[in-house]
Parts: structure tokens; C-alpha cells; sequence
């Protein structure tokens, strides 16, 4: 059964044509257009940009807010914490389903990337809270072919993932453009799972004046504290027993900070790496303490700062990322 959302529907009696009652005698929802259509059918699903457009321009005309969440797809219930936001933020939400090639490195997985959008259109029709599906192809999205233009945010791409990853955030960035240009959405909802990715996209939309509200929601985790990710589908059973250890040692920092009145940035970092190097599975990739506004290192934490504790590990082949963010208390 679709989750329903009449509770949203009630807050804006003032747009609804029909009321509960006629609703409840079976009247015909499709006649009213500001009833969600994610009540009455399951996602539409929409591949070409033309189209997709189309559709935007059609729920401005009628008034409506619109809330997009950009995904490669694969969907857990991170994605879908995402879209039950959207769901409350906007009268529509659109999903993106691409796997974009340009965040790609050479060495890294777009190939082997999981494209299951059949079973992502059927899990967010559970939910109820997707109106569209937008999937479009690489060739919608490059039209080109070779890609010459791109969203480049300074510095930030540079730190944590970005000094490994080079060209991955310029991609994002990029990318992430393309949609607003297309979907024009009142609001995006990021998840804080990719932290660097959400303050780069929250900095690009401000600078460019994309006029969008970008979201970024808290990390949904298994209940042992394991971000939700879908590179874990490719840890062994040793690897995803030892893999919840990167979240203890960052708590466990963000207690020395929070509590035990830590400041010195170097001793946080080197707390952290001693919690993971005591993990035989896992092999470390970076552990960086940053400032939230421009992802810079830091030396010493400021009273009401809010910093990002962040970084990356190899499990076997599987590349985990995690992070929290620590507001430093005031004195
Ligand atoms: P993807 O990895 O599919 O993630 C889509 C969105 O889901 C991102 O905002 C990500 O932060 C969020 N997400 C993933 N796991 C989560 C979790 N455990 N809890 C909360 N949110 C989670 O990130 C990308 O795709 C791409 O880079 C994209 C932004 C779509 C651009 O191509």
C-alpha cells in the first residue's frame, strides 16, 4: 500500500478542489490537479529532458512547489529518508536516477555500478512519496558527447575525498547543475552521508544563484551505526562485522570534543586513526578535520564552530566513507 499523505493535504485545504469526504466516496482524485499524484499512481517515469521540462513547467503553471532528490539509484533507506522530506517540503517530488560517467575516475566502478531501476521505481512507489522519476540517458544529459562545460567549485573539491578523487566533485558539481536546469526545483534534499558533496552543492547553489534551497539531511545508518551505503553490498561477512568500527572512532571524537573538551584538531585526528588501525580489515584512506563553510584544515577549534570530522577506509575492495559533524560547544 502507497503511503498516503493526507496529512499534507489537509495543511492546504485552500488549493484542494475535493474534499476527504468526497475522497472517501470514491471521487475521482485525477480531476483535481493539486491532488499528489503520487496518491493516485505509481512514479511516472520520464527519460527525456524535453519531457521532463515539460512536466516542471506544467506544475509551475499550476502553482506548485517542487522538490528534487538526485540519485545514481540503487535506492536504501537513505534514499528514501531523502524523498519522504521532499515529500514534506514540496507538492511534488522528482527523483533523478542517473549514474553520471564524468564523477567517475578511470580506476573507479561505473561500470560495475548497480543500475536496478526497476526495483527503484517499485520502492519508491511503496513509499508514496515520488511523483516523477527522471532517467535520463548519458546522451540526454551530454548531448555533446565530450563534455566542455563544467561547475567548478574552488578549493573545496580539493580536501578529504577530493585529494583522492580528482575531477569527482567537478563531475557532481556539474552534473547536479544540469538537473536544477532542467527540473527548476523550489528544493533539493542531499544526504549528509556525503558530506563534502552537500557543502559544495549547498556553496554552488548560493554562488550561482540557482535560487534553489538545498537540504541536507542527517545519515541513515543500520541499526550497529554502519552508514547505509551501496558499495556495502560488496563487503564480506568478516568486512561488515568490522565496518561499524569507523563510526565508533568518530563518536568516540566527537565525545573527547563535545565532552572532554578537546580543541587540538591534530590529537582528534590521530584519536580517530588509532581507533581504525585497530580494525585488521580495515586499511585507511584519509582522516581529515575541516571547517564546514570551506572544507579548509584546521589547526585549533574555535568555541561555536561547527567542523566535519571525516573519512575513508578500504574494506576489501569496497571504498566506505563516513563522517559527523561537531558543533564546538560555546564557552
Ligand atoms: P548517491 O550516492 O546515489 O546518493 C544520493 C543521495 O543519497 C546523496 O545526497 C547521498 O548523500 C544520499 N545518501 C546516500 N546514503 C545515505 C545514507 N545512508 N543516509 C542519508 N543519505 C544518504 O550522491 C550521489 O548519488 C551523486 O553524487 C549525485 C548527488 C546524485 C550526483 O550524481
Amino acid at each position: 500500500m502507497p503511503r498516503t499523505r493526507y496529512p499534507k493535504y489537509i495543511r492546504d485545504p485552500g488549493v484542494a478542489l475535493l474534499s476527504f469526504a468526497e475522497i472517501a466516496r470514491g471521487a475521482d482524485v485525477s480531476s483535481d490537479p493539486h491532488f499528489p499524484e503520487s496518491l493516485m499512481m505509481p512514479p511516472r517515469v520520464i527519460h527525456g529532458t524535453t519531457a521532463m521540462r515539460a512536466w516542471t513547467h506544467k506544475q509551475r503553471e499550476l502553482g506548485l512547489r517542487i522538490a528534487l532528490v538526485p540519485t545514481m539509484g540503487a535506492l536504501h533507506d537513505g534514499h528514501l529518508a531523502l524523498a519522504r522530506k521532499a515529500a514534506e517540503l514540496a507538492d511534488r517530488v522528482v527523483v533523478s536516477i542517473f549514474v553520471n560517467p564524468t564523477q567517475f575516475g578511470p580506476e573507479e566502478d561505473f561500470d560495475a555500478y548497480p543500475r536496478t531501476l526497476d526495483e527503484d521505481r517499485a520502492c519508491l512507489e511503496r513509499e508514496g512519496c515520488c511523483d516523477v522519476v527522471f532517467a535520463p540517458s548519458v546522451s540526454e544529459m551530454y548531448p555533446m558527447g565530450e563534455n566542455l562545460t563544467w561547475v567548478t567549485v574552488d578549493r573545496m573539491g580539493e580536501q578529504l575525498c577530493g585529494a583522492v578523487r580528482p575531477g569527482h566533485f567537478r563531475g557532481v558539481t556539474t552534473v547536479v547543475a544540469k538537473l536544477f536546469a532542467i527540473v527548476h526545483p523550489e528544493v533539493a534534499v542531499f544526504g549528509l552521508k556525503d558530506a563534502q558533496q552537500f557543502f559544495i552543492l549547498r556553496r554552488m547553489t548560493r554562488e550561482m544563484g540557482f535560487g534553489t534551497e538545498v537540504v541536507g539531511l542527517p545519515t541513515v545508518r543500520e541499526p550497529d551505526g554502519l552508514a547505509l551505503s551501496s558499495r556495502n553490498r560488496y563487503l564480506t561477512p568478516e568486512e561488515r562485522a568490522a565496518a561499524p568500527g569507523l563510526y565508533r572512532a568518530l563518536e568516540e571524537a566527537k565525545v573527547s570534543v563535545v565532552a572532554g573538551g578537546e580543541r587540538d584538531a591534530r590529537s582528534i585526528v590521530t584519536g580517530v586513526i588509532s581507533g581504525l588501525t585497530v580494525i585488521p580489515e580495515c586499511r585507511m584512506d584519509y582522516v581529515q578535520l575541516v571547517d564546514t563553510d570551506d572544507l579548509q584544515p584546521i589547526g585549533t577549534l574555535e568555541p561555536g564552530q561547527r567542523v566535519l570530522l571525516a573519512l575513508a577506509a578500504f574494506f576489501g575492495k569496497a571504498r566506505l566513507i563516513d563522517n559527523v559533524i561537531i558543533e564546538v560547544p560555546p564557552i
